[in-house]
């Protein structure tokens, strides 16, 4: 295609290896996992050995996983089943503003519902604060949901600090020493859900040692197939999770529905690979950011949104000021990037994510999200920050700047 592709945090092209991995399990071993039969047998394994691997990249144990058709729905799933599970006097639950809106919305309902609901403002380089996030737990508290790295601006939440206030808050509520976690019933912990989609593969992940309760990730932002996500719950957890999906009772009782086999085995693979190319990976992402940066240096008046120093090299997020996004991105149409507001019914509205770290209207308005990934080159980049710099040269000129 001939357009740079700049826009890996929506999505990410499926690895030769993994497509290779999956295509046997559509036609040849098409078996259904629940069937008792050969074929059956095939595709169980199948499934089974790609829980495996799932869970290897994110250090744990495989009896965790249940496989979704991606993370929108195991971001559903973990909040309601996990609201559902709470007693009537934990039902305060708390989130950050700049989540995805698969967290968003859940919690948008739930405050329908009649839950008490708390929102928290990340500070202006989109980073939580750790006394402000402390200050919103209440002894109500029986949910929080704060995601690995935000899918906008590429900020990395300090995930272990926010689990240990967690943890010391619960252990506050109930009078007890802050290491005699043992005494904490299960029904007055805290749930703690991490949405780690645009974590995986780009941050170390060992939930072996964090002490979290649900987990997130999606095939599709770690080179495998769309369609196809996981949840991962603490041991023990499965059976209080109120399943939001009925029928046959597959992956524990917790989502009925036949499992989609090549891609939970491309998922599998994905997994795999990404972990062994994560050092990789990063680097080479952090080459093509230096390289952007540079370029961009020839140009004044942008912004960039979101700590620089807490966030993956895989993302940047920059407003130009005077130009909006939507104005700047068709003016560059060989580059595939994503605009950071989005035209609504005539009306331009600027991301939640920029909203909630009230930067001035204009610079929310203005921001381009820019994603790089594996196969992004330094041509690319020369490419891309010679197109901007025209681009927005041009736009300023137009508009009498
Ligand atoms: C942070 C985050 N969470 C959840 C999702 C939803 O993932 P899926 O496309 O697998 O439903 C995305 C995808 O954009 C995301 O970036």
């Amino acid at each position: 295609m001939n357009s740079i592709y700049l826009d890996y945090m929506a999505t990410t092209p499926v690895d030769p290896i993994v497509l290779k991995t999956m295509l046997p399990y559509f036609s040849e071993h098409f078996g259904n996992p629940s069937a008792l039969n050969a074929y059956g047998k095939t595709a169980r394994d199948a499934v089974e050995f790609a829980r495996a691997q799932v869970a290897k990249a994110m250090m744990t144990e495989p009896s965790g996983i249940t496989f979704t058709s991606g993370a929108t729905e195991a971001n559903n799933l973990a909040i309601f089943g996990l609201a559902a599970a709470l007693p009537p006097h934990k039902r305060h639950i708390v989130t950050l503003a700049t989540e995805h809106k698969s967290v968003l919305a859940p919690y948008e309902r739930l405050a329908q519902q009649g839950y008490e609901v708390s929102f928290i403002k990340p500070q202006a380089d989109g980073l939580v604060d750790l006394k402000t996030f402390a200050a919103a737990l209440r002894p109500n508290t029986g949910l929080v949901s704060v995601m690995w790295v935000n899918n906008e601006i590429g900020v990395i939440q300090p995930i272990a600090e926010l689990c240990d206030i967690v943890r010391q808050h619960e252990a506050a509520v109930h009078r007890l020493p802050s290491d005699d976690k043992a005494q904490v019933g299960d029904i007055e912990r805290i749930y703690l859900h991490v949405d780690a989609v645009q974590g995986l593969g780009k941050v170390d992940m060992n939930l072996a040692t964090l002490d979290v309760d649900a987990v997130v990730i999606s095939g599709h932002k770690i080179y495998g197939p769309k369609g196809v996500g996981a949840l991962w719950l603490r041991d023990g957890l499965a059976s209080k999770v109120q399943p939001m999906c009925m029928g046959g009772g597959q992956e524990q009782g917790l989502r009925a529905g036949t499992l989609a086999v090549p891609f939970i085995v491309g998922m599998g693979k994905a997994c795999e690979l990404v972990i062994l190319r994560q050092q990789d990976d990063w680097q080479h992402a952090m080459d093509l950011r230096h390289a952007f940066l540079a370029g961009l240096a020839k140009l004044g008046d942008w912004d960039l949104n979101g700590s620089l120093e807490y966030r993956v090299p895989h993302n940047l997020n920059i407003s130009f000021t005077g130009i909006d996004s939507e104005t700047l991105r068709l003016a560059v149409p060989s580059l595939s990037l994503s605009a950071g507001s989005a035209c609504q019914v005539g009306k331009m509205q600027a991301s939640h994510v920029l909203k909630a770290l009230d930067l001035p209207i204009q610079r929310c308005q203005g921001a381009v999200r820019i994603s790089f990934g594996r196969h992004t080159t330094l041509v690319d980049i020369a490419t891309a920050t010679d197109m901007f710099i025209t681009a927005v040269n041009r736009l300023r000129v137009g508009a009498g700047a």
